[in-house]
């Protein structure tokens, strides 16, 4: 019999491609979406990428019954909840939205693991809960900051959440996954990230400005203090982080470490300039980024990079794929994405 996970926000950007490395892991996914913030295609994609028929349940995770119905059909015992909203901006404009959605489909998903002695969860988190490290790389260690956004907050308050229910809770065991910034698509380019609007993060107005969506880039501040004056962040594959989490999995089913709720950074441990993506993009691709450097985005904050040795020594995880791919993928999948407009 194979080991089924339940897949929370399957049909988004990371919960897609996770679904991918759980399945050519050998593991049989159900998706759970309420389809707010992605599309019925991304599950065709898995399903196309994998050859398989992979269960799909519309479902809203802060409906608590109509939640608690898909863990009376289906045999998990394992659980990674991506199913939140994730817009930094939004968050602040409409902080009950955020409040709403995030905690109550996690503490439902939390409840509902209890009672039907599903002992694993994995939880989507953030970097954004170290806030303006004092220190880099920063590591599992480093303190979290108050949170700078509402959307911030539920991350902090959900892992608090994680972390106390285990320790109530003998047979649980939950990992937070602290992710840097994910960027890219599948290599091929049938998932990928579907920007709603006006993309907010850099990666997507990067490539719309490439299929000229957008007409021009700006760069948020080029008077930083780093080598050439632009932001630092730690830009990961989605490829291998969907691996993280299978690899995050193994160790909670063979209940390998001391602890029951461990917390993971997952990066490449390399801090990248808002500029050196941009040119590496172009050189990735063989083509321009038409660009300007704009004052400073209000709440930026100006490096943050992962040491996620924890993560290359404990799970085993590393990530593998070079800026280059990444960025040559990211293009595949906005050239496929500008197909099917057509
Ligand atoms: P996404 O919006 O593409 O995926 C989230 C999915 O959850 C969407 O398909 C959405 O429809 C679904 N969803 C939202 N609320 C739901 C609900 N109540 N019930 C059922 N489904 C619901 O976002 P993503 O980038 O794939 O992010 C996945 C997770 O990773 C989120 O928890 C996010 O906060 C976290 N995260 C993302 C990033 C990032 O930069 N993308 C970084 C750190 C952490
Ligand atoms: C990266 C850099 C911008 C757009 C956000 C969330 C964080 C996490 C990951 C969820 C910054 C610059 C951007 C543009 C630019 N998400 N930029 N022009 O802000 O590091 O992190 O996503 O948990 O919580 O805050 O990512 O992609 O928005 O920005 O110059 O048009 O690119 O100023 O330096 P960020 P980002």
């Amino acid at each position: 019999m194979k080991e089924t996970v339940l897949v929370t926000g399957g049909a988004g950007y990371i919960g897609s491609h996770t679904a991918v490395e759980l399945i050519n892991a050998g593991f049989d996914v159900v998706i759970a979406d309420n389809l707010s913030n992605s599309d019925l295609q991304a599950v065709e994609g898995v399903r196309r990428i994998t050859g398989r028929e992979i269960p799909f349940e519309q479902v809203d995770c802060c409906d608590r019954e109509a939640f608690k119905r898909l863990f009376e059909r289906y045999e998990f015992r394992s659980a990674i909840h991506f199913a939140a909203s994730k817009a930094v901006g939004e968050s602040v404009e409409q902080p009950l939205k955020y409040y709403r959605n995030n905690l109550t489909s996690f503490l439902n998903l939390v409840e509902l693991m209890r009672d039907f002695h599903r002992p694993n969860i994995l939880f989507s988190s953030s970097c954004t809960v170290y806030g303006e490290p004092d220190k880099q790389p920063v590591t599992e260690q480093t303190p979290r900051k108050p949170a700078t956004s509402p959307y911030g907050n539920t991350k902090q308050m959900c892992e608090d959440i994680l972390r106390d229910s285990i320790a109530a809770i003998p047979e649980m065991r939950g990992i937070a996954l602290r992710y840097f910034n994910p960027i890219g698509a599948h290599p091929s380019a049938l998932i990928g990230e579907l920007p709603r609007g006006v993309p907010q993060n850099l990666l997507p107005y990067v490539t719309q400005t490439a299929a000229g969506i957008r007409e021009c880039l700006s760069i948020f501040g080029d008077d930083y203090p780093t080598p050439d004056g632009t932001c630092i962040r730690d830009y990961i594959d989605v490829v291998d982080l969907a691996r993280a989490h299978v690899a995050a999995l193994h160790r909670m089913l063979e209940k390998r470490g001391t602890e029951r709720y461990e917390v993971f950074n997952v990066g490449t441990g390399r801090g990248v300039s808002v500029l050196e993506l941009v040119k590496g993009f172009e050189k990735a691709n063989n083509l321009k980024i038409n660009y300007r450097i704009a004052p400073r985005r209000a709440g930026d904050i100006v490096a943050i990079w992962a040491d996620p040795s924890l993560a290359n020594r404990e799970l085993g995880w590393h990530a593998e794929r070079t800026l280059e791919e990444t960025l040559h993928a990211a293009w595949e999948w906005q050239c496929h994405l500008d197909r099917r407009e057509k």
